[in-house]
């Protein structure tokens, strides 16, 4: 087995690492404190090619494989898990779902811009009673002929007011259950459209959460994704890459915490000399380096499957089930390694804490990553 990285591959998890440290590690207490959306960050990253890394260069994207993807998202998330997630949803969600399963005339318009950071996209799936259970759609997107008739009211949409172009899924045929879905391309401003108040968080708090309220907002027949009743599977397809991209995420919060509360036991003394030589301390160093290895070849598994076009819905969700576990885990252990300092602000390690739990809550909860695993593992 090959584990070696390619020297394009290094380069990518070169620049990203380049970029967090200068760029995204100055404003991060603040944009964290402030619940401050990172929008030149993000137009920043869109000029280095980050927001559409896996599309094609013909159509403004950097053409990269997922290993590339997962190895930026893992350096960006060891410092601001807020921007990576912006940049997750944006390449896996959004920009995958249109280039997998748009129309020609739908790339050329909003994909291009999209994947260069022009236009920012949110996918919309959640609503006040269709979380975990997303079959339950109550967003309806009434067929009249040349268009849809779209009403409801969508629920933590990531990039929810910063967002340019909206995937939105909705029941057309309400008889037909998750065959009658349907997923449309929704534009800021369209008529009816209303963004609701911003979501004050636990974590991730420079990330753009709300609610996205339809009032009878017409959407024309060539902004539906796929063919008609698509619409379930085209989230569950879109979801099943999207997990990789958070697990990915997760991955780099317990990196970025973990080699935080290394150099802190290697610097701090207690009892006249550096934590990092009381094995109370090394131990803890000795189990987190231990867990985030397993998820990183976890997370590359599941990159590599995608890549070599094998299913990717069981390694996907494996690594994200696991990394977010795992995120959780080593961020509170850096927290407790770090001791009074842990508690406040400027260490950062009590920011990836809280960032940590919605690895466990978002594109599907720890939960439903097991009905997942459980279904693939007994085939049913
Ligand atoms: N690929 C293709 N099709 C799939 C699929 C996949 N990975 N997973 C399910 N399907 C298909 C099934 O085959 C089935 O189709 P048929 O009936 O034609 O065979 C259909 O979808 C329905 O599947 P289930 O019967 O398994 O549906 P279910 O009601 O039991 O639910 C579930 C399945 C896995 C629990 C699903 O509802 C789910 O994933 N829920 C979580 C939703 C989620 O992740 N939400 C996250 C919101 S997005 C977000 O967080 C983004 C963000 O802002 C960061």
């Amino acid at each position: 087995m090959d584990f070696t990285l390619t020297e394009e591959q290094q380069m990518i998890r070169q620049a990203a690492r380049d970029f967090a440290n200068i760029e995204l590690l100055p404003g991060v207490i603040e944009r964290d404190e402030n619940q401050k959306f990172p929008k030149e960050l993000i137009q920043k990253m869109g000029a280095l090619g980050f927001l559409g890394m896996m599309v094609d260069p013909k159509y403004g994207g950097s053409g990269l494989d997922t290993i590339s993807y997962v190895l930026a998202m893992e350096e960006l998330s060891k410092i601001d898990a807020s921007a990576s997630v912006i940049v997750s949803v944006n390449n896996s969600l959004v920009c995958w779902g249109l280039e997998t399963y748009g129309t020609e005339e739908q790339k050329e318009k909003y994909l291009t811009r999209l994947a260069t950071g022009e236009l920012l996209g949110a996918f919309c799936l959640s609503e006040p009673e269709a979380g975990s259970d997303a079959t339950s759609q109550k967003t309806t997107a009434l067929d009249k002929g040349d268009h849809y008739v779209l009403n409801g009211t969508k629920n933590w949409i990531t990039n929810g007011g910063a967002a340019d172009v909206y995937m939105v899924i909705a029941q057309t045929d309400i008889d037909k259950g998750h065959r009658g879905i349907n997923a449309l391309i929704v534009e800021k401003g369209a008529d009816g459209f209303e963004i609701g108040p911003k979501e004050n968080k636990l974590g991730i708090r420079g990330s753009d959460t709300h609610s996205l309220i339809f009032n009878d907002v017409k959407v024309p027949k060539e902004n539906r994704l796929g063919e008609n009743g698509f619409g379930f599977k085209f989230a569950m397809k879109t979801l099943a890459g999207g997990r990789i991209g958070i697990a990915a995420q997760a991955l780099g919060i317990a990196a970025g915490a973990y080699e935080l509360a290394k150099k802190y036991s290697l610097e701090r003394k207690a009892f006249g000399t550096e934590i990092a030589n009381h094995q109370a301390i090394a131990f803890k160093l000795a189990d987190m380096h231990t867990q985030i290895d397993a998820a990183r070849q976890l997370v590359y598994k599941s990159a590599w499957d995608k890549d070599n076009d094998h299913d990717y819905a069981l390694s996907g969700a494996m690594a994200k089930l696991y990394a977010s576990q795992v995120a959780m885990e080593t961020t509170v252990e850096a927290v407790q390694i770090y001791g009074g300092n842990g508690y406040v602000k400027e260490y950062h390690v009590e920011r990836l804490m809280r960032d940590a739990k919605i690895t466990q809550i978002y594109e599907g909860t720890s939960e439903i990553q097991k009905i997942v695993i459980s279904r693939s593992i007994l085939d049913n």
